[in-house]
C-alpha cells in the first residue's frame, strides 16, 4: 500500500508542485491525500485544488490561542490519516499536540545547524557564506531542527540577492524533497519514529 500524504504549505506552493508531479510521474510512489494550510487562499492550495487534490486550511486567527489551533490542526491532519506530513514551505511552528502526534518531516533553505527560522536564506547572505543550501529534516518541537535525512550546497553567487539565491536554493529542493520522500515512502516506517513524549 502506498504512503499516505498530507503535504503543508503557506505560499506559492513550487516545492508542493514538484511533489505532486513526482507523484504523478511514478518517482515518488505515494499518495498525496491532502494538502493543508494556514492561509485561506494561498497560491499552494489553489495548486492542489487544480490537481484534484482535497484541501483544508486551519487560520491561527480563528483560535483563541496557539494551543486551541494546534489541536484544530491535528484534528484536520487526524481525518486524512497520514503516514507522513510533509511541510513545503509551511510557514508555521507546531506544538506537542501535533508534534507528538504524527511523523513530521521538513524541507529548510539553509545547511541546517546554520540559519535556523524564517530568513535562512536572508541571513546566509548577510553573514557572507560563500555556500549556503538545503536541508530535508524531521520535524521536532524546536525550529528548524530534528534528525537531518538530506542537505545539498548551493554557491553563493556575486550579487546574489535573497531573490536569486532562494530561487536556485528552491530549485534544489524541488529535486532532493521528493528523492528523500521516496526513500521514506519505500522504508517500513516513513520516519524513524515520531518524537517522544516527556
Ligand atoms: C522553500 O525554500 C522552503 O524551504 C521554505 O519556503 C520555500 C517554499 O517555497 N520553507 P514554495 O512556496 O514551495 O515555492
Amino acid at each position: 500500500m502506498s504512503a499516505r500524504l498530507v503535504v503543508l504549505a503557506s505560499g506559492a506552493g513550487s516545492t508542493l508542485g514538484a511533489v505532486l508531479d513526482a507523484v504523478a510521474s511514478g518517482q515518488l510512489p505515494a499518495e498525496v491525500v491532502a494538502v493543508g494550510s494556514d492561509r485561506p487562499g494561498c497560491p499552494a492550495l489553489a495548486r492542489a485544488e487544480a490537481a484534484g487534490v482535497p484541501t483544508f486550511a486551519v487560520p491561527l486567527s480563528q483560535f483563541a490561542d496557539r494551543a486551541d489551533w494546534n489541536l484544530a490542526f491535528a484534528r484536520a491532519l487526524a481525518d486524512h490519516r497520514p503516514d507522513l506530513v510533509v511541510c513545503a514551505g509551511f510557514m508555521r511552528v507546531f506544538g506537542p499536540s501535533v508534534v507528538h502526534r504524527f511523523r513530521i518531516v521538513n524541507t529548510h533553505p539553509a545547511l541546517l545547524p546554520a540559519f535556523k527560522g524564517w530568513h535562512g536564506v536572508r541571513d546566509a547572505l548577510d553573514a557572507g557564506v560563500k555556500v549556503t543550501g538545503c536541508t530535508v529534516h524531521v520535524a521536532r518541537l524546536e525550529v528548524d531542527d530534528g534528525p537531518i535525512l538530506a542537505q545539498e550546497a548551493v554557491p553563493v553567487l556575486d550579487g546574489d540577492t535573497v531573490e536569486t539565491l532562494h530561487e536556485r536554493i528552491k530549485a534544489v529542493e524541488r529535486r532532493l524533497y521528493p528523492e528523500v520522500l521516496r526513500t521514506l515512502a519505500e522504508a517500513d516506517e516513513p520516519v524513524a519514529s515520531k518524537e517522544e513524549t516527556g
